[in-house]
C-alpha cells in the first residue's frame, strides 16, 4: 500500500507536470464548461498519499509486533521507538511527508489558478516522499557507499512513480473524466500516450541503471540469485519486472494505434490494466524483499 501510494502520488505530479502541461484540458461537459483533468489528477494523488498515511501507520505496527516489550508500558514504548531511534525518525519524516502531501493534493483539487499553490506543495511532498523509503530501508545500512544508495534509492522510487504512477493517473483521470460526462476524443488520449512515452522510457532506464546497482550492492555475489532468499526474491522481482517491461513495449509501439482503432467511447487498451495489474505484482514482490535481510547485511 505505502509504495503503491507513494508512485501514484508521485504519478500525479508528474502527470500534471508533464502531460497536462503539454495537452491541458478534455472536451466541454454536457454543461459546457471545459474539464481541467488536473483536478481528478489531485484527488486521485491526495487517495494515493492517505494510502501511504495508512501504510506507514502499518511499518509502525509491525514494527512495534517485532520489538514491543510487553513489561513496558504501550505509549512509551512507542514514544521510545519513534523518538530514540533513527528508524523512528526516518518513521516520522515519511508520515510527515506524507500528512503534507494529503494537504497540499487537496489545495491542488481546488478550481482554477486557486490549484497553483497546491500543486507547487504537492511536488515539495513527493520529493520528500520519495526520500523517505531509503531512510528507513536498506539503502541507508548499505555497508559501502551509503550516499550513492540513497541517491539511487530515491532515482529508483521517483522514477518507478513517474512510469507507472503517471499511467495509473491517467488511466484514472481519463476515468473520472468519462464518469463526469467530459468529451475525450481519440485524440486526446493520442496526446497524453505522446507526452506520456518519452517520461516512460527515460525512466525505466533511471530503474534499470539505480536497480541494478542497488542490486550488486546488496547481493555480494551473482549465486546469491538463486542461492540466498534475498536473491531468490530479487530474481522473483526481475521476473515482475520483464511482465511490465513486455507490457510498456507493447504499450508504447501499440497502443496510440489500438486507440485509433477502438469503438466508442474512446478509452486506454486493456493491455494497460495488464501492466497496471503487473505492476502490483511487482510491487508486493518489492515489499517482500524490502523485509528480507540482504547477504551482505548479515
Ligand atoms: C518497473 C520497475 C521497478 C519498480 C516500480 C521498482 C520499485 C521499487 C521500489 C518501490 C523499491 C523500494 C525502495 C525502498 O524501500 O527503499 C525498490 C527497491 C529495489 N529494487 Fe526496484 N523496482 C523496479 C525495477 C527494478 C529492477 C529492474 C531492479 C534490478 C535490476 C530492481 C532492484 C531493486 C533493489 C535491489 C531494491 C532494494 C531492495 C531493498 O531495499 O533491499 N528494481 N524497487
Amino acid at each position: 500500500m505505502l509504495f503503491a501510494g507513494l508512485l501514484v502520488a508521485v504519478g500525479a505530479v508528474a502527470f500534471r507536470l508533464v502531460v497536462i502541461r503539454q495537452f491541458p484540458g478534455f472536451g466541454p461537459a454536457s454543461g459546457g464548461a471545459l474539464v481541467d483533468p488536473a483536478r481528478p489528477a489531485a484527488r486521485i494523488g491526495r487517495l494515493a498519499s492517505l494510502a501511504v498515511v495508512l501504510g506507514t501507520i502499518g511499518r509502525l505496527v509491525a514494527e512495534m509486533g517485532v520489538f514491543r516489550d510487553p513489561f513496558e508500558p504501550f505509549w512509551a514504548e512507542i514514544r521510545l521507538l519513534v523518538a530514540g531511534t533513527s528508524w523512528g525518525r526516518a518513521w516520522l519524516a515519511q508520515i510527515t511527508a506524507a500528512a503534507l502531501s494529503v494537504i497540499a493534493f487537496t489545495l491542488a483539487a481546488r478550481p482554477g489558478r486557486a490549484a497553483e499553490p497546491g500543486w507547487m506543495l504537492a511536488a515539495a511532498g513527493v520529493v520528500l516522499l520519495a526520500y523517505t523509503p531509503a531512510l528507513s530501508g536498506h539503502a541507508v545500512g548499505a555497508e559501502h557507499y551509503v550516499t550513492a544508495a540513497i541517491t539511487a534509492d530515491v532515482l529508483h522510487v521517483a522514477a518507478g512513480g513517474a512510469w507507472l504512477g503517471t499511467l495509473a493517473v491517467m488511466a484514472g483521470v481519463l476515468h473520472l473524466g468519462r464518469r463526469s460526462g467530459a468529451e475525450i476524443s481519440r485524440a486526446h488520449i493520442v496526446d497524453w500516450i505522446t507526452a506520456f512515452s518519452p517520461l516512460a522510457l527515460g525512466s525505466a532506464a533511471v530503474i534499470g541503471a539505480t536497480g541494478l546497482f542497488a542490486a550488486w550492492l546488496h547481493l555480494g555475489a551473482f549465486s546469491a540469485l538463486w542461492a540466498e532468499p534475498y536473491g531468490r526474491r530479487l530474481s522473483l522481482k526481475l521476473l515482475f519486472v520483464l511482465g511490465v517491461v513486455g507490457c510498456g513495449a507493447y504499450n508504447w509501439k501499440r497502443s496510440r494505434g489500438r486507440v485509433l482503432a477502438s469503438g466508442d467511447p474512446a478509452r486506454l487498451p486493456p493491455t494497460v490494466v495488464l501492466e497496471l495489474a503487473v505492476a502490483v505484482g511487482l510491487l508486493l514482490i518489492t515489499a517482500v524483499l524490502t523485509t528480507t535481510t540482504p547477504p551482505l547485511h548479515e
